[in-house]
Parts: structure tokens; sequence; C-alpha cells
């Protein structure tokens, strides 16, 4: 049996039984795509279906505020991809009606290819491939390509292999398959390759190359930063603020919090250091300061004292909550 129909059958035997693969509804299908870019389908899940419940048609995720959105969000990090879900669902309410095509998918916030080939061929059966991290890696391996996947020559030799490949009469199975594929069968670290259908054609395989392939030129250079949060708390207050453009976590909620300067300690007490916190462009040093007075400090005009007890209500980046759960 040829490399595509063996996906098939693998997929017909092993995929996975998710919620939204139960449905051909564009608008959760579309959800579980932005979830799914951020998390591990079990974690994923979980989000899709609160998502759901509390807005289960485009129109009333249009209608939601974008704090409500982050809100649901957090935990997730890389709140663009939230703030962009937002904009699309507002940008089809006006539209009329949700985008049928990949030519108008693609025109949407957020929508870049891979989820526009992704929602088109999974709830429309458009003839379109999709290709993530799982495809670069069953291909690299089954064909043996050691083109870097982060080149252009890379990006566009996978890009016509997986449309090669690409069961024109099923690409809704073909796509969720190769990618359950490379998540289940031939993943990253420890393939199954003895349970492995491909296995006697695999070139990786023959050739042992199952732990280089696929290979990867760049390293994403990240800037190292030293961040001190300080937990004020003044009569059960405590002072946060949102973030502005220019850096990361724009639009989140944070604590005071000083880059690189000597810290006034005296009153601080240090409830955790050195916490290391990893980004795509940047690698953070985190401490974490409670302040407890009965004067509140003057700050700067952004900050807003709220109730201790509703910090909840506000977005805050992954690694603020993680700081303040240890309080
Ligand atoms: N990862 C993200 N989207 C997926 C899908 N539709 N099927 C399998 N894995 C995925």
């Amino acid at each position: 049996m040829d490399f595509t129909n063996t996906i098939l059958q693998w997929y017909a035997e092993n995929g996975r039984d998710l919620p939204w693969r139960r449905t051909k509804n564009p608008y959760a299908i579309w959800l579980s795509e932005i979830i799914m870019q951020q998390t591990r389908i079990a974690q994923g899940t979980a989000y899709w279906e609160r998502f759901m419940k509390r807005w289960p048609r485009v129109e009333d995720l249009a209608k939601a505020t974008e704090d409500e959105v982050l809100r649901e969000w957090q935990g997730l990090g890389y709140y663009s991809r939230a703030r962009n879900l937002h904009k699309a669902a507002k940008q089809i309410v006006e539209i009329g009606h949700f985008p049928l095509i990949y030519n108008e998918l693609i025109k949407l916030s957020g929508i870049g290819e891979y989820t526009a080939c992704a929602i088109s061929s999974i709830a429309f059966g458009e003839e379109k491939a999709v290709v993530d991290g799982n495809v670069y890696r069953v291909l690299a391996r089954y064909f043996g390509i050691d083109t870097p996947i982060d080149s252009t020559e890379g990006k566009k030799l996978f890009k016509a292999m997986a449309e090669e490949y690409l069961a024109k009469d099923a690409p809704a199975a073909y796509n969720q398959g190769i990618m359950d594929f490379g998540a289940m069968q031939c993943t990253p670290t420890s393939p199954n390759c003895l349970s492995c259908p491909l296995v006697e054609t695999c070139y990786a395989m023959r050739h042992h190359k199952i732990t280089e392939l696929p290979i990867k030129s760049k390293k994403i250079k990240q800037k190292e930063r030293k961040f001190s949060f300080i937990y004020i708390r003044c009569k059960n207050k405590i002072a946060i603020r949102k973030r502005g453009k220019g850096d990361i976590w724009q639009g989140l909620w944070e604590l005071p919090t000083l880059e690189m300067v000597e810290k006034e300690k005296e009153k601080l007490q240090l409830l955790v250091s050195k916490i290391k916190h990893i980004l795509t462009h940047q690698i953070i040093f985190a401490d974490f300061y409670l302040l407890e007075t009965n004067t509140r400090p003057t700050l700067s005009e952004d900050f807003i004292w709220i109730n201790e007890n509703e910090l909840n209500n506000y977005a805050l980046p992954r690694l603020l909550e993680v700081l303040i759960e240890k309080l």
C-alpha cells in the first residue's frame, strides 16, 4: 500500500476521537485549530469546550469584549492568537457568513496558510494540504528529506510534497491522519517504529536517521531579561496595570515591575527568585517580591488599585500566574 493510503488506514484505525471531529461546523473547527496551535490536545480540549459553551456561534464570540476573550484564553499564552481570533470573529460577522473557501479564509486576522488549509480541508473538503511540525517530521523521515524545514527552499519542497501525497478525495481524513500520525506514532524523540505500518519503506529507519530528521538550520536568538515583580498588598488592595504596546505581553495586566534596576529591597519580602521563563525570542529571569504596607506607595498613573480577590478577572502573562500561585 502506498504512503497516502497507509496514512488513511492508520487514521481510520488509530485517529483520536476529538469533539471537533464530530462536526463540520467551521467555527468549531477553526477554534480547535487556533487553540491546538498553542497547546497539547489534552489541555486544549478543555479550553475548546469552555469557548464553545460560552460562545457557541461566531456571532457570540464577536459580541464578547476583548478582555473576556483574553481571560478565557488565560493559561495558553501568546495572547495575540486570542486577540486575532476575536478580531476575525468580528470580520466574519461583518462579511455576513463564515468564509467557505481557502482564498477567503486566509484574509481573516490570525488565519495563515496552515489554518486556512486546515479549516478548508477539514470543514469543506477542499484539496488543501496542511504542513505543520508533524507533517515536516513524517515526510522528512519517511522520504529522507534533509533540506532544512525552516529554509525557504525547505518550506517550498515540503509544501509541494504535502500536496503531492494529499488524498485528493479525502483531504480532511488525510490531513488529520498525518498530523495524528506525527503526534502519536512518528513522535519527535521516541517514535514507535516497532508498530509502524510504514517501517519497511521508511528512509530514516533504513538509514538510521530517525533522530537526525527533520533538519532545522536556525536557532531563534533569545535575549535575556531580568524582571522583578512586586506584589504590593495595601489593605486588601493590590496595584496592577495594563501593559502597553511595543513589548511582550501587550494588553495583559501586570504587577509593578522592575527590569535590571537595583531594587529598593528593604521592605520587600522575596518570595521566589530566579524563575526562568522561556518565550520565543526572550528568556526571562524573574524574582517575585511581596510588599505589605499600610500606606499606598506612589506609582505611575496607569496603575489601578483593585481588590486582591478580583485579580482573577484580569488576564495575566502565564509567568505572573505561576508566580502569584506561590503567594
Ligand atoms: N494539531 C492541530 N490541529 C490538528 C488536527 N486537526 N489534527 C491533528 N492534530 C492537530
